[in-house]
């Protein structure tokens, strides 16, 4: 070693240790908002502040701050493979302090308008079901389908009777509160407590959607948050599904894509009120 410059290395190790000895300030854990495409993440991404582009396989994340708080925006791509993926890669990768899922959806209640926006109080799973027996010739019939908690114990779901039930994923009361302090700042349409439901079926059978809204009801259907809500959920990561309607098959309002703008302009809201509270 060389003698000359030992001094300044013993004094750099032992900055090191105190340092150590003190505890280091952990980095604050950042609050990840996924949207399933672009007309759901380009806004966010485009406003936070200092953005860095990561992508880890076929998934795109923004790592920047609002407010000076660390944000991550995670594009997830469309269904519940794409969306559960993306949710265990951002926890793992970033270890966020919560995550929102928001983008848009259809309604399934007539009073229920283009631009209106639900806050998820729960997620269920609209895709997995088991159906009831009907022969060869015996056609197709939703109203027999029984709900299959696939969370439930380690058995075969399809022969246990206790799994017959819909599981339901509760959103974060601390982000329900964040974001319902912020519902007067969105002008375009109302936003209003609900229950999301999800699968990689569109469904546009007027009875389905009703037997979906009456038996286990749904305010709105997409294909991701009950897929991250879950995964969220194996991480104990808070977590809330917000989704602004896009379309309405039960009172005929057709299709906008402009209102997944305005959904991001609303979730920015949610996040900085949330982050006033994380930080008080
Ligand atoms: N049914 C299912 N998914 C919908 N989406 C918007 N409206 C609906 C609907 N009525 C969203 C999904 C997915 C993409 C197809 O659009 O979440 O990301």
């Amino acid at each position: 070693m060389n003698t000359k410059r030992a001094p300044s290395l013993i004094a750099a190790l032992a900055v090191t240790a105190l340092l150590t000895a003190c505890g280091t300030p952990e980095p604050a854990r950042p609050v990840v908002v996924q949207g399933a495409m672009d007309v759901e993440t380009r806004g966010l991404a485009g406003a936070i502040e200092h953005p860095v582009e990561e992508t880890i396989g076929g998934w795109t994340f923004w790592r920047g701050t609002i407010d000076g708080y660390p944000v991550v925006i995670s594009k997830t791509l469309k269904g519940m493979a794409n969306a559960a993926a993306a949710t265990a890669l951002v926890a793992e990768r970033f270890h966020p302090a919560a995550i929102i899922n928001q983008g848009t959806a259809g309604g399934h209640t007539p009073e229920l308008h283009v631009f209106d926006i639900v806050l998820g109080t729960e997620s269920v799973n609209l895709g997995s079901f088991k159906t009831g027996y009907r022969p060869r010739g015996g056609g197709s019939h939703y109203e027999e389908w029984s709900p299959l908690d696939l969370m439930r114990g380690e058995g075969s779901a399809g022969q246990d009777p206790a799994a017959r039930t819909m599981r339901r994923y509760a959103g974060d009361d601390g982000l329900l509160s964040a974001a319902r302090t912020v519902r007067d700042r969105y002008r375009t349409g109302h936003v209003v407590d609900g229950v999301i439901g999800s699968s990689d079926v569109w469904n546009s059978e007027i009875d389905r959607i009703a037997r979906f809204h009456d038996q286990y009801g749904t305010t709105a259907e997409e294909m991701e948050t009950a897929s991250a809500a879950q995964i969220a959920g194996l991480f104990h990561i808070p977590f809330l599904g917000i989704r602004v309607v896009s379309n309405n098959i039960t009172n005929g309002d057709t299709y906008d894509a402009k209102v997944g703008e305005a959904c991001q302009a609303y979730v920015r809201e949610v996040v900085k009120a949330y982050i006033r509270k994380v930080k008080r």
